[in-house]
């Protein structure tokens, strides 16, 4: 054990060499196969960014037909499943239940369970999940309203279904709003990937014991869950909220934030990798502020929001600490714009990080990578004799 380093969170351990996401988080750039994030953001779609991360290109007119064609006929579920989603409680946190649907998949289609199935039927799964994962996120919510299931409508697009899914009524008539759908679209793709972050290596690394494709993003899901981490989206909108219920001082929470013997930290500040301005929290300030004018939404924590922005880029704390605003930090004023309730937010981040997690899980079992097993230093008690129950 002399031979081993120690490196607690993995801060400065490479486990794979990836050919899918290019991070350099001096200068604040972040590629998907090489494109520019900014790009696109701007220019693409949701499922076409899905089809270059898994599959390395930027498809062309007719295998984007095909792939969403795909993607569009696997949107049902089960009818079983339902039973399964009326077993939780209306209080079940979202995370939770999708992580749960999804990993029932595994019970639908034991095939998955076979490490040595054929291309073709890993593809089978990698479109499943695409393509079911919205409707299992809207019966998430769903279930926590009390409200009917929504089937999906196959005619429309990727974030128009899943909008119809959470938002229609059985006695009203619901039109997707195309400026909703189209901020839903872009702020997918900006989650889509980021390299070997907590969930994504939980994935590979639960892949790489050949568990199951949907066991693995199933667990990729609960490492997202944190507020470290994806769910850091819902506690930075409930932050807000309570600057806001507390008179509006941001400074105060500033301090909080500094202060060593308070576990406060501000939320949505702050990452591993960039030490310079996350580029997706660069576009999702513009987004913010692009779609709340476009919807007429005026949200005073957005206000807040740039208060405390602007206070924590000038204040010495978060300089010296190179800490600057995350992809996390105005995403949620979005959603909320859209009419997305707060505990839904980490899920909209699990929607868009599924083509990651898939093109990463795919990568590692095409490499034929080990077993992820890291080591440890032993620290406990040396060897000695066990004592019976009554002399203790
Ligand atoms: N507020 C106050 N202080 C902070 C913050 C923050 N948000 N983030 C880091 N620091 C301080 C930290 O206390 C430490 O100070 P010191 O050197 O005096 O001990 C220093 O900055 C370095 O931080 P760290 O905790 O060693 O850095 P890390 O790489 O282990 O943690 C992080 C990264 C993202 C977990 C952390 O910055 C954090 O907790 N941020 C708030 C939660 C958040 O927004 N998470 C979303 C991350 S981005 C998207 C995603 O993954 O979902």
């Amino acid at each position: 054990s002399g031979l081993i380093t120690i490196d607690p969170g993995y801060k400065n351990t490479g486990s794979t060499k990836s050919a899918i996401t290019f991070l350099d988080g001096e200068q604040g750039i972040l590629r998907y196969r090489g494109y520019r994030i900014e790009d696109l953001a701007e220019k693409s779609t949701f499922l076409e960014v899905a089809y270059l991360l898994i599959y390395g290109e930027l498809p062309n007119q007719s295998e984007y037909e095909k792939f969403s064609r795909e993607v569009t006929t696997h949107t049902l579920v089960h009818e079983d499943i339902k039973k399964i989603l009326d077993g939780f409680p209306s209080n079940a946190h979202p995370m939770g239940v999708l992580s749960s649907l999804i990993c029932s998949l595994t019970a639908f289609y034991p095939n998955s369970l076979d490490p040595n199935r054929s291309a073709e039927d890993v593809n089978l799964s990698i479109v499943r999940l695409l393509a079911k994962m919205p409707t299992f996120a809207a019966w998430a919510y769903k279930n926590e309203v009390g409200h009917p299931v929504n089937y999906p409508d196959n005619s429309l697009d990727y974030c128009s279904n899943f909008l119809k899914m959470m938002f229609a009524l059985p006695a009203e008539n619901y039109d997707v709003d195309p400026v909703v759908a189209k901020a839903l679209d872009q702020l997918l793709i900006l989650h889509a990937d980021h390299e070997q972050n907590c969930s994504t290596s939980t994935v590979r690394i639960v892949g790489s014991s050949h568990a199951s494709l949907y066991a693995s993003i199933s667990a990729g899901i609960n490492a997202l869950w944190g507020p470290l981490h994806g769910g850091a989206n819902q506690s930075v909108i409930e932050m807000l909220e309570a600057i806001k219920a507390d008179g509006g001082d941001t400074k105060k929470f500033l301090d909080k934030a500094k202060d060593k013997n308070d576990p406060f930290r501000l939320m949505g500040f702050g990452h591993r990798v960039y030490k310079n301005f996350d580029p997706r929290a660069k576009i999702i300030k513009k987004a913010a502020d692009d779609v709340l004018a476009k919807l007429g939404v005026n949200d005073p924590v957005l206000d807040i929001a740039k208060e405390l922005e602007e206070a924590a880029l000038n204040d010495p704390y978060f300089v010296e600490r190179k800490l600057y605003p995350n992809v996390d930090f105005y995403s949620g004023i979005i959603y909320r714009a859209l009419g997305i309730p707060t505990d839904m937010f980490t899920v909209m981040f699990a929607l868009g990080r599924l083509p990651g997690w898939i093109a990463q899980w795919k990568e590692m079992r095409e490499n034929n990578e080990p077993i992820g097993r890291p080591r440890q230093v032993y620290t406990g008690a040396n060897e000695r004799d066990y004592v019976s129950i009554n002399k203790r």
